[in-house]
């Protein structure tokens, strides 16, 4: 049995999905003409209580289309520093759209919205223009951690208080609905555009959307366009789509019990000085001064277990919709062999 805990992203559709897809009716998408695409951009939109949504071969492009909607080359986003635009998108924030990042030093990931008005630059002409806050949840490289709604509602504030847009990453907002019990209309009303992932813990093959209402979005398809990003036949992943958000929402907090669960074993072993916090599906951890982490990534690969080193001494496991119940057993049976 191998066991891959490096990511949600590397679930295979399951037959339930690749039977939807199969049954597609589908379309010329250019020509806004596939069926199945149009009706899973109506139903995210619709849940998020907003006019549009597009949908994208990556969350990458979607995060990256939202930040040329809301800025002009020359102008500042602020984010965290763990942010996966700035971190993990290939400094396409500068390439794409020309902007820089303004970094906050959050917690997991998250800040407050008063490191935001902290950093909002004075309107001279010799400081870039603050146009953008960028919120990611849950957080990636800050372990699946959510953020506290009242925050966001308090940037939100400080956001229409300076004329700033407000973007969610939202690649995995679906782990931070379940785990807190808020809704996506919730999000809807805080947020000018989101964006979602369908491949991160939903088991699709492929798939984002950038959310908004018409004003923001009427520009979308053609930045989408101008990154390569339209396809045609694409309601053969629509339907993975309207098949993972059928199913594979609410079984979320699965994976969220076994990340816990993942993380009471590990804080027993001498090796590890620290787990973060687990709210979500991701555990991120560290071992004690002298450990090495390549061993430790090595001794779970001999018994064919995979999880990734995100270097600065963490290591991270991820639990996902292909990760079983007899996986689970298996794992925590060699955790407390250690
Ligand atoms: C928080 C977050 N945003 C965006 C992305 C980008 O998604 P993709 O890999 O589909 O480009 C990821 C990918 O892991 C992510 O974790």
């Amino acid at each position: 049995m191998n066991i891959d805990l490096r990511s949600d992203t590397i679930t295979k559709p399951s037959k339930g999905m690749l039977d939807a897809m199969m049954q597609a009716q589908v379309g010329d998408d250019v020509f806004r003409e596939d069926p199945t695409m149009n009706e899973l951009e109506v139903r995210v939109a619709t849940m998020f209580g907003k006019e549009q949504a597009l949908f994208f071969p990556s969350g990458t492009m979607a995060n990256q289309t939202a930040l040329k909607l809301h800025t002009n080359p020359g102008d500042q986003v602020i984010c965290d520093k763990y942010a996966h635009i700035y971190n993990y998108e290939s400094g396409g924030a500068s390439f794409n759209s020309g902007v820089s990042c303004k970094l906050l030093d959050g917690n997991q990931g998250m800040f407050k919205a008063a490191q935001v008005l902290e950093a909002i630059n004075p309107d001279a002409y010799y400081y870039s223009k603050t146009s953008l806050v960028e919120i990611e949840n849950t957080t990636n490289k800050g372990g699946g951690a959510c953020w506290d709604f009242s925050e966001i509602k308090k940037i939100r504030k400080v956001c229409d208080d300076n004329n700033l847009g407000l973007h969610l990453d939202g690649a995995r907002l679906w782990n931070a609905l379940v785990a807190s019990n808020e809704t996506a209309k919730q999000y809807g009303e805080m947020f000018d555009t989101i964006s979602v992932c369908l491949s991160k813990g939903l088991g699709c093959p492929i798939g984002s959307l950038l959310i908004g209402d018409e004003a923001i979005m009427k520009n979308a398809i053609r930045i989408r366009k101008i990154f390569g990003g339209n396809m045609r036949q694409v309601g053969y992943l629509a339907a993975a789509g309207l098949y993972a958000l059928d199913n594979n929402i609410e079984r979320l907090a699965e994976d969220h019990k076994k990340a816990k669960e993942i993380g009471v074993e590990l804080r027993k072993l001498s090796m590890v000085k620290i787990v973060e916090p687990i709210e979500t599906n991701i555990v991120i951890f560290e071992l004690n001064k002298g450990e090495n982490e390549n061993n430790f990534v090595q001794k779970l690969a001999d018994k064919n277990i995979k999880i990734i080193g995100m270097g600065g001494g963490k290591l991270r496991m991820v639990t996902h919709l292909d990760y079983t119940d007899t996986m689970h057993q298996k794992l925590i049976a060699v955790l407390r062999s250690f």
